[in-house]
């Protein structure tokens, strides 16, 4: 679903960045002549890099920000000199957020909610009319200033800079995501079928990884942490379950 949610955060913005849309009336690649969008991506992970493969297509200036540098690495290896990679501090992304035309948000911590990078005065310091694409939103966003919207509201407006916070985006393509999404769960269904949860589970750690809970026990430490539940050792629970 990143991988729909990344692609599509690229469309929405070239729409809200239309002027009859509410945004500053740029074409995201420009025109020979005249200069593209400059697109910040705050995260290169699957959002990110989904985000900026639509972008760099459509000809804007791209910028990548992570604090990762395997991350920065791959987006350099990936893209070359078609995308600039800038290492995620504080002092770059005020200064690259307060000078783009659409900024992504794409930033994710495991376990946690998402940490608000762009403030409210960066917000406020932004051209009228540039577009910002909270795809984090739903994870509690990445910008101070963001709200979840849905697909029959998807835009609002705070200094007159627009933003986009649909929390699931990829319900817009249901025929793509759901196909996407069979993609990539059609064999653990069918290992689940065909072998038992248990034995399933046994035999791939990575199904096992995505145990939430079973037999009333939550297994998954963030989870669990959350919702202020005991934590419950996923093997022990499996063993319990029966073949
Ligand atoms: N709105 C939607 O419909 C929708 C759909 C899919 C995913 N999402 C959300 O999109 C977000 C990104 O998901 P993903 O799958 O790309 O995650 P990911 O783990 O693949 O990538 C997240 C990236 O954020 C980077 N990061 C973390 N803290 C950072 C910081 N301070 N500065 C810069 N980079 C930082 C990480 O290094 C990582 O590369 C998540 O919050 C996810 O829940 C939303």
């Amino acid at each position: 679903m990143s991988k729909v949610a990344g692609r599509m955060s690229v469309q929405a913005a070239a729409n809200f960045l239309q002027q009859p849309n509410g945004g500053a009336g740029l074409l995201i690649g420009g025109v020979p002549g005249v200069p593209p969008a400059k697109v910040v991506i705050i995260g290169g992970g699957v959002v990110g890099q989904h985000a900026a493969e639509m972008a760099i297509g459509l000809g804007g200036n791209v910028t990548i920000l992570d604090r990762n540098n395997t991350v920065l690495d791959e987006c350099e290896a990936r893209w070359g000199a078609a995308v600039t990679t800038v290492y995620s501090t504080s002092s770059a992304l005020e200064d690259l957020v307060t000078d783009a035309d659409v900024v992504i948000g794409a930033v994710l911590v495991k376990g946690d909610t998402a940490p608000k990078l762009v403030t409210a005065e960066m917000v406020k310091a932004m051209r009228p009319g540039s577009v910002l694409v909270d795809v984090a939103i739903d994870q509690g966003g990445a910008f101070e200033t963001s709200h979840a919207t849905t697909h029959q509201d998807p835009v609002y407006m705070v200094d007159e800079v627009v933003h986009y916070a649909v929390a699931n985006m990829p319900g817009a393509v249901p025929r793509t995501s759901t196909y996407a999404l069979n993609n990539a769960t059609l064999p653990f269904t069918l290992a689940l079928a065909d072998r038992g949860a248990k034995e399933a589970m046994l035999g791939d750690a990575h199904l096992k990884n995505g145990l939430n809970v079973t037999g009333g026990k939550v297994t998954e430490p963030s989870v669990a942490d959350a919702l202020g539940y005991d934590f419950t050792d996923p093997d022990a629970a499996i063993a319990d379950l029966a073949s």
